[in-house]
């Protein structure tokens, strides 16, 4: 069956025929509402907006490939890197992470690093960031930051003094401050920059032996960034700067890679190591775990409608497949809940049948109907388990790996607050061209905050970060350090 035609037609398949002119009474009259087609043009296209994502709303995506280039199956049972040679398709989103849906791509923001890689077990998503830390280190926290990245809720305009605000009374944002208030605060285009898992996983090999792990990806392009005068004269005149670069470069087969690489850590040395290795405020040193070869992902294909695969595509870091676990960060553990709740809000219970977040696997189970069913939903298959009609059951082989816990449940802190030493440590590294540029970044981010006690306790954080980075701002901003953090 099929219309072998080139005629348009209705939503429900019949001929249009007229898409010009809607029918009325007499050709002065009224609209009919016997226009059924034009009902139908009006008020799908009234709903063809899903709420953007409440973060991360703008990016751009490509599709491309994992290639295994390093055998690490004495760490991980994970089926998509089993072997050397062994390639997973996958799906990227890169993103800014503040802004609109249509902001601008050019602002000093993070960047999300999201992978979705459809294995032979299963999807398996890392949803990082191009940098390796984070501003907070626990998942209560996440909303009131967000709130002070966004609009004021009467002026709705971006608020500095909000955003200073929490920093300076959540002094664990330190290090990330200063790696966005750096020359990585702004990349010059998404294949330009690093990609981070930035939390602690957990990989379990066949024989139950686990590791700690962080994931780092690493730009083949180089790194390379854009001064801000440049990134604000391109946000003013090409607001998708990004986007089309991306779009662009795979047009034009210059196909963006990264190389995959981890840190391994014994599962053992977490109780010793001289911070919590899950405090996501923290980087492992590279000298106590050096970076150890995985694969090379290469996007090689633009995706072909923006709407069915960018927007609706839905990645989360439970989406988790065997050989890989996750760690008791407490970001992690509140962003298993944060990500597909999103996706049953934003796309709908059925998100994950979509075509861009469907396995290349069969899913099989029991769970049955919801809006938007649009596969066959089981059809008459056994819909209950257990059953005695041979359904999909378990295999114990594949559950989570066990680990031990202990201790009183309660709303604790992480006990390490030292959060000054690595982001001391980033300033140290820094040129002193970067330097001077980002003393000068956060002394115009700074000026416009309404508060003068906001501005001074944060001037104390970046002077016990560094005595120099601290008295350099202060100066800049013609205050004083506090007497008390001297
Ligand atoms: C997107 C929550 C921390 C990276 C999102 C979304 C939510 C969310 C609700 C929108 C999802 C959607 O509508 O599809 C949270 C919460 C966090 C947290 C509650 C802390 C507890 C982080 C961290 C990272 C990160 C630490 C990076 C290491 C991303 C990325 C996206 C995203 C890359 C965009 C994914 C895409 O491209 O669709 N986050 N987030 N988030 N988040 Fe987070």
């Amino acid at each position: 069956m099929g219309n072998n035609n080139n005629n348009l037609t209705t939503s429900w398949g019949a001929p249009v025929g007229d898409n010009q002119n809607s029918i009325t009474a007499g050709s002065r009259g009224p609209t009919l509402i016997q226009d059924v087609h034009l009902l139908e043009k009006l008020a799908h296209f009234n709903r063809e907006r899903v709420p953007e994502r409440v973060v991360h709303a703008k990016g751009a995506g490509a599709h491309g490939y994992f290639e295994v280039t390093n055998d690490v199956t004495k760490y991980t049972k994970a089926d998509f890197l089993s072997e050397v040679g062994k390639r997973t398709p996958l799906f990227i989103r890169f993103s800014t992470v503040a802004g609109e849906n249509g902001s601008a791509d050019t602002v000093r923001d993070p960047r999300g690093f999201a992978v979705k890689f459809y294995t032979e077990e299963g999807n398996y998503d890392i949803v990082g960031n191009n940098t390796p830390i984070f501003f907070i280190r626990d998942a209560i926290k996440f909303p009131d930051f967000i709130h002070t990245q966004k609009r004021h809720p009467q002026t709705h305009l971006k608020n500095p003094t909000a955003v200073w605000d929490f920093w300076s009374l959540s002094p664990e944002s330190l290090h990330q401050v200063t790696y966005l208030m750096g020359d990585r605060g702004i990349p010059a285009t998404f294949r330009h920059m690093h990609g981070f898992g930035s939390h602690t996983f957990k990989w379990t090999n066949k024989d139950g032996d686990g590791v700690w792990i962080k994931y780092h990806f690493k730009t083949e392009q180089g790194v390379k960034n854009l001064h801000p005068d440049v990134a604000t004269k391109i946000a003013g005149e090409n607001p998708d700067y990004h986007t089309e670069d991306l779009f662009n470069a795979i047009e034009n087969k210059d196909f963006p890679a990264w190389k995959l690489y981890v840190q391994i850590m014994p599962l053992e040395d977490a109780n010793t190591y001289r911070f919590d290795p899950f405090d996501v405020t923290k980087t492992w040193s590279q000298k106590d775990y050096p970076l150890i070869e995985v694969g090379r992902m290469v996007l090689d294909r633009n995706p072909e409608n923006y709407f069915a695969e960018v927007e609706q595509a839905t990645f989360s870091p439970g989406t988790l497949v065997p050989g890989v676990d996750v760690s008791p960060d407490k970001m992690l553990q509140g962003r298993l809940f944060a990500y597909h709740d999103a996706h049953r809000y934003r796309v709908g219970a059925n998100h994950q049948a979509l075509p861009i977040n469907r396995p290349r696997t069969d899913v099989k189970n029991y769970q049955r109907d919801g809006q938007m069913r649009f596969d066959d939903n089981g059809k008459g298959s056994v819909y209950y388990e257990p059953n005695s009609y041979n359904g999909p059951t378990e295999s114990p082989e594949n559950k989570q790996a066990s680990f031990p816990v202990s201790g009183i449940a309660e709303s604790v802190a992480y006990d390490h607050n030292d959060h000054y030493t690595q982001a001391g440590d980033l300033y140290r590294l820094m040129s002193k061209e970067e330097q001077d540029r980002i003393v000068q970044t956060i002394v115009n981010e700074m000026t416009p905050v309404e508060k003068e006690e906001i501005k001074v306790r944060q001037i104390g954080h970046f002077y016990k970060a560094d005595p120099d980075f601290g008295t350099r701002i202060a100066k800049g901003l013609g205050l004083e350090v506090p007497q008390e953090v001297k």
